[in-house]
This record gives structure tokens, sequence and C-alpha cells, in this order.
């Protein structure tokens, strides 16, 4: 008897202990395996819960589901640094102190410096000031192809070529979620102008999607395996973008096995049928529809929100929409604030000044360097010359939405006078111009003819002038919103070089932009830097490159014309570019950037893949490892690069590949694969680059899918696109 009475004492202790651990639900379990716990957190979710997912909450942020204890979505701009805190339903700064961030190269700078090893090391280092700002989306990087020298936004994106920008997307892309915090790579798709962005309907063949426009995203997706994306704000084929059903359904989701959220651009969604029904995921905006009213409750009345919870309730939209969205957006919560092995951040640190400085040295790009101008080591020279008003402008600043509050930026004139002294160095502002803020532009009050004259008097007397002027992120320059009106240098910077010439021959121009400029003087002067916009580094690496410290490796990621109708989108007119308010039409089709210089025989004023050094390099014959290959087999092309000059430095060897007779129009040439060699003086290395047959594609479109031609094709290695130092042709089977 006793012993029974023992037994069920020791029953009701086990479970009674038992209860009292309460047993860890599945979704907060971190051990548990990612969809288990996404079914599991699904499972307990009322209707009105998953509804409330799927929009913003605030300017920045979507709910998540307070009772059962899943946080909220925080995302946050931009690519190139973690823009400062905003007030809860504003665009305004909420005037935080503990936000002043890094500010990391633009992205053309890092498509410039073709190291995808950078790409890693950027991607890790603004992930890790998003993870500090606890943040678990940045929206960035932007991927859009650069097809027009005017575009605004061409700063934030990585070029005209696809290849160049899918094999610089996926390492940033890893190193942003290798810190916990998701990507969004943007804007999809076909966001190639801000002239009637919000509504412009693009017209372009199959082809030249599948060919142009949509490789870089699909790497991020399929390579980088991206944990977001984000719906452009212009319309597709009649559809705006944030609910495209070809582009989010059909390619994204179908095709591409894309399990991540969709989230709009903000603003950008315009109907609830559609955004529930095409493949839309996450709404954010402004205000009520995102883009005009403004009520008590905006959020409430966002398409996914109410009115979405109405449809689901009235039977109109089945749940498994609903479902399917909450599903994406808990997968991001969970991969993202949920994760077990989350790392933690770290903001303004040391370690992210130097990459800053790292990518801003290889991606700077020396253009001309005629009587060894360049460098000009400390001690050389007794007066250098600084003049334009991009020495001394904060170019972190303005652009949009990937403006800057940051911790420190060093000016260019700061950068030289710590490396010159300030004994060496005389500055004058040269031009100025206007204040501005993203929308506005004004005109400077200071003097033109004075400002000229007094640049012209400090440059008369000096060894040599550093002109540093370009674009900057005023309005209608390298900014969100608007094109720029021309090509042409704004603010009278050619008459201002043109002055500086007269009165001194040793003129070094360097351009800071996110874009190609008329350069009239381009014969005239002897030494020229493609500078980009290079963030809180900036006059420490400008420096490095101009002092020799840096030997310039960087090589040009989209092709500079010599006038704006040599430009592809330009030849055909105002229906190309900007199109007539309703519809542009990309009559260029694939034959964008170099592909269309090359294969039209006009001459840029810089190619695609150009870029000096202050060392020379030989490269011997190309040889390809087989002369025949399957459409499934590689070719490995292999040469000897030597670094013939006396200065150790870097070489991206380019391959393109070309198909002389072809069943349908090809470009001239296709970059097929790239790889940056660092030499020292006087050494040789074997550089082999392997090159997948696949990638010979082209898009058949009657068929809908890929395919490889078979017969000829030539490999053709260059120092550029158009210097081209030998070919090897192979067959293909
Ligand atoms: C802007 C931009 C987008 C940005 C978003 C949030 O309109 O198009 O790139 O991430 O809205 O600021």
């Amino acid at each position: 008897m006793i012993k029974k009475l023992l037994f069920i004492v020791l029953i009701l202790r086990i479970s009674s202990s038992l209860q009292a651990q309460q047993v860890t639900p599945v979704y907060l379990d971190v051990n548990k395996p990612l969809e288990e716990r996404v079914e599991n957190a699904l499972s307990q979710m009322t209707t009105e819960e998953k509804v409330a997912l799927c929009h913003a909450q605030s300017k920045f942020s979507s709910k998540g589901v307070p009772r059962l204890g899943i946080p909220e979505v925080w995302t946050d701009d931009g690519p190139h640094g973690i823009r400062e805190e905003v007030l809860w339903d504003e665009w305004g700064g909420a005037g935080w102190t503990n936000d002043y961030c890094t500010a990391f190269p633009a992205l053309t700078c890092l498509a410039a410096s073709f190291n995808p090893e950078l790409s890693l090391l950027y991607g890790k280092s603004i992930g890790e000031e998003a993870r500090y700002r606890n943040k678990n989306v940045l929206l960035g990087p932007g991927v859009n192809i650069y097809r027009t020298p005017l575009n605004g936004r061409n700063f934030e994106f990585l070029g005209e070529d696809p290849y160049l920008a899918s094999r610089m997307v996926i390492p940033y892309i890893q190193g942003v979620q290798s810190i916990g915090v998701a990507a969004c790579v943007k804007h999809f798709a076909l966001n190639n102008q801000e002239t009637w962005r919000g509504h412009i309907n693009v017209n372009v063949s199959d082809r030249a999607l599948y060919e142009i426009y949509l490789p870089a995203f699909k790497a991020a997706v399929q390579e980088g395996k991206v944990w977001s994306i984000m719906g452009s704000y212009n319309q597709f084929r009649g559809e705006h973008c944030c609910h495209n059903n070809l582009l989010l359904n059909n390619i994204l989701k179908q095709e591409w096995n894309f399990d991540g959220v969709v989230i709009t651009d903000w603003g950008g969604t315009h109907n609830t049928d559609q955004a529930v029904k095409n493949g839309l995921d996450l709404e954010m905006g402004t205000y009520t529809n995102g883009l005009t009213s403004r009520s008590k409750l905006p959020y409430s009345e966002y398409y996914l929100a109410n009115p979405f919870l109405k449809g689901i309730k009235e039977g109109k939209y089945d749940i498994a929409l609903l479902n399917d969205k909450a599903r994406r957006i808990l997968r991001l919560i969970f991969r993202t604030t949920m994760s077990a092995n989350r790392p933690f951040g770290r903001f303004v640190s040391p370690e992210h000044s130097e990459a800053g400085r790292k990518i801003a040295q290889e991606g700077i790009v020396l253009l001309k360097n005629e009587k060894q101008l360049l460098p000009i080591p400390a001690g050389k020279y007794n007066k250098i010359a600084v003049i334009g008003e991009n020495a001394v402008r904060s170019l972190v600043i303005g652009g949009g939405s990937s403006s800057l509050k940051v911790a420190y930026e060093v000016s260019p004139l700061e950068g030289l006078i710590a490396k010159y002294g300030k004994d060496h160095i005389v500055q004058s502002l040269g031009y100025a111009s206007g204040p501005s803020m993203y929308g506005r532009e004004a005109k400077s009050k200071l003097n033109a003819d004075s400002l000229v004259a007094a640049a012209v008097d400090v440059a008369k007397n000096a060894d040599v002038v550093l002109f540093v002027g370009g674009l900057n992120k005023n309005h209608f320059q390298d900014c969100e919103g608007g094109d720029r009106k021309s090509l042409d240098l704004p603010f009278d910077q050619d008459k201002l070089i043109e002055a500086l010439l007269k009165v001194n021959k040793n003129v070094v121009i360097v351009m800071l932009s996110g874009n190609a400029v008329a350069m009239p003087w381009v014969d005239k002067v002897p030494a020229i830097v493609q500078g980009w916009y290079l963030g809180s580094e900036a006059g420490n690496a400008l420096t490095d490159v101009i002092s020799g410290d840096v030997n310039p490796s960087g090589k040009l990621p989209f092709s500079f014309p010599k006038k704006l109708e040599d430009n592809a989108a330009h030849f055909f007119g105002k229906l190309s570019y900007p199109g007539d308010s309703v519809n542009v039409y990309y009559k260029e089709d694939i034959l964008v950037g170099y592909r269309w210089f090359d294969t039209k025989n006009i001459a840029p004023l810089f190619p695609f893949g150009y870029g000096l050094s202050y060392t020379s390099f030989a490269y011997s014959k190309p040889t390809a490892d087989k002369a025949e290959v399957n459409s499934d087999g590689t070719v490995k092309v292999s040469f000897t690069l030597t670094n013939s000059g006396k200065t150790d430095g870097a070489e991206t060897a380019q391959l393109y590949v070309s198909k002389p007779k072809s069943a349908v129009t090809r470009a001239a040439k296709e970059l097929k694969a790239f790889k940056k060699v660092f030499l020292k003086a006087g050494k040789s290395t074997t550089v082999t680059l392997d090159v997948p047959v696949s990638s010979f594609a082209f898009y058949n479109e009657a068929k809908h899918s890929w395919e490889v031609e078979s017969g000829n094709y030539t490999l053709l290695l260059g120092s550029s696109s158009r210097d081209i130092k030998g070919k090897v042709n192979i067959q293909v089977k």
C-alpha cells in the first residue's frame, strides 16, 4: 500500500513540475527548423494579426505579433549607410543624437572596384551598422541598370553591365545577411529613370528584360539568397511593379523560387485587388494609400490593411493568399530578429572607416595621366592649388533617400591638407552651387565671376592645380526624384576649367559624381581622376591616390559618351527617353551601354571597364583549355599578366564573348568574366578566367527560355571593353 502511495506521489510531482516548465512553443524555440517555427506561429495567429503583418504601422516599421512575442519589422535606408532615425510618421529626422553613422562609398564606386571581396566587406560593415541600430531590413542594395547618364539615381546602382552588377551584388547581400539583417534588393524592376517614376509604363522586349534588366535581381535571389526585394514605382506592361503579376508571381516567386518578402517602394501600392493577388507581401508608404490622403489612422486604411481584412472576411480573397504573405514575413523575422546565432553589430567603428577607405581607394578610376603629373608625392611641389566646391562640400547629404547624417566626413581639402600640410595647400572655391534639398534647387548668392577671378589668381601662383568638381546631390544632379537636364557639368565648371588652364598647364581634374559628364576640355588637361561619392573617408582615399600612397585600380562601371545622342537611350529620341509621360520605349533593346557603342562603332569618351594605373601591365596571348566544348561545359582562358612598371598595382582583366554569325541580333561583345589581380612591380602570374558556356545563351522569346547556339564564338581578353589584348576562338557543339 505504502509503495502504491509513494508511486502516486512521485507521478504527481513529475507532472506538476512538467506543467511548471512551460514547454517552449515551437516558434519561440530558436533551435527548431525555420519552416516548423513559421507554421507553428502561423497556426496560432488570428486573421487580424496576419493582416497586420502585411502593412506599415509607421514610416519605416510594420507590426509583429505582440500577443505572441513576435517582434516588429524595422526597415531603414539605405545602400550607403544607415539613415538617421525619423519621427514615427514623418520623413524628417527625429533629432536623435545616437544615430550619426559611417557613410560608405556610393555603389558606383563599389562597382568600379571590380572586386567582389570588397563587396562582401561592404555588406558586412553596413550590416553591422544596421544591426547596431536594431534595424532588421536594410533597404538596399540598388541594382537598376545604368541606361541613361541622366538618371538621377545612377549613383546608387552598379553600372551598365548585368554581369558586373550580378557579381558585385551577391557578396554585398551575403555580407549584410551574415549579420542577421535582411538585405532588400531594389527596385524591382526597370526603374531606370526618375522622370515620371511613380507611373511611367516601361515597354521593353522579353529579351532585353531577361538579358539586361533582370540578371542582377536573379543573382541576388538565387545566389545571394536575398531575404527581401523592393518593388519599383514604375509600371511594366500596364501593372505597377509593386503588384505586377508577371514580375512578382511568375518570374520572382515561381521561376526563381524566391521565398522572401516583396516590399513596396514607399507609396508604390495603388489598389487592394492587385496588391492581394499579384505577389506583394508588405505595403510600406507615407500616408493612407501611401500616396496622398492622411487621416487619424492612416495605416489601417492601407490597401493591405482594412480593405484586405474585409475582403478576407467576405470570402472575396482566399485565406491562402494571406497565409503566404504572413509566412514570408514570419520567415524574415525568424531569419533576423528571432534567429539563433544572430551576431552583434557595431557602429562607426575604426574597422568601418578602414573598410570605407579601402573601397573608395579601389573604386577611384584614373582616366588620364600625361607627363606623369600624377602621383604627387608629398614635398614634390611647394604650392598646390585646390579649386572647386566639391573639395569642401559635403557629399554624403542630399540625393534623396540615401542621404546620411554622418559621424564625420573627411573632405578632399581636409585630406589634402593632412597629407601635404596647410603651408603647401592654397584653396579657392571657384564655383558655388546653390543650397538644395531633395526636390528643390536654389541659386548661389555668391558672384560667379568673382569666384572665378579668385580661383584663377590662386592657380596662377601654384605649381599644380587640383580641380575638384563634378556633380553633387542637388536636385537635377545626382538625386532621387528627378533626372539631370543635360550631360554637361553644372555651375559653369567648364568655363572655370578653361580659365584655370590659361594660367596653369598642370591641372588635375578630379570629378566627384555618380554619372558620366561631358568633358569639352578632355584634350587640354594632363590628368583626370574619376572619384565617386566616396563617403566619410572621401578626402583620405582621394589623397591616398593623388599622393601615390595607393595605386589606382578602378575601372569604369559605365561608358562615358562624348555627347548625349551617342548614348543608346538618347539615340532614338524622346519616346525612348524619357517617354511621353505615360509610356517609355526601350528602343535600344539589348544594346545598352558598351553593347551599343561597340556594336554601332561609336567611340565613347571613355569606355566601360577602362581605368589606368601608375604602373603598366602586359598581357601574353590568351589560350583556351579546349577548342571545342559542350553547351553545358566551361572554358578556361589563361594568359600571363606582367606588372611591367615600377609600382605595385592591380589590374582587372576582362573577358568578353562575341558570336560573329548568330541567328539573332547580338551585341558585338558581352562581359562574361573578370578578375582583379594584384601584382608587385616586375612580377608576372598566370591568370585563368573560367567561363561557363551557359553564359553565352541568349533569351529565346518564342520558346520563353534560354538557348545556347552551337558554332563558333570569339572570346576577347581585354583591359577594357575597347582595349582588347588577345582573342581565342572556340566551337560550341
Ligand atoms: C524611396 C526610394 C527607396 C527608399 C524608400 C524609403 O522613395 O525609392 O529607394 O528605400 O523610398 O525611403
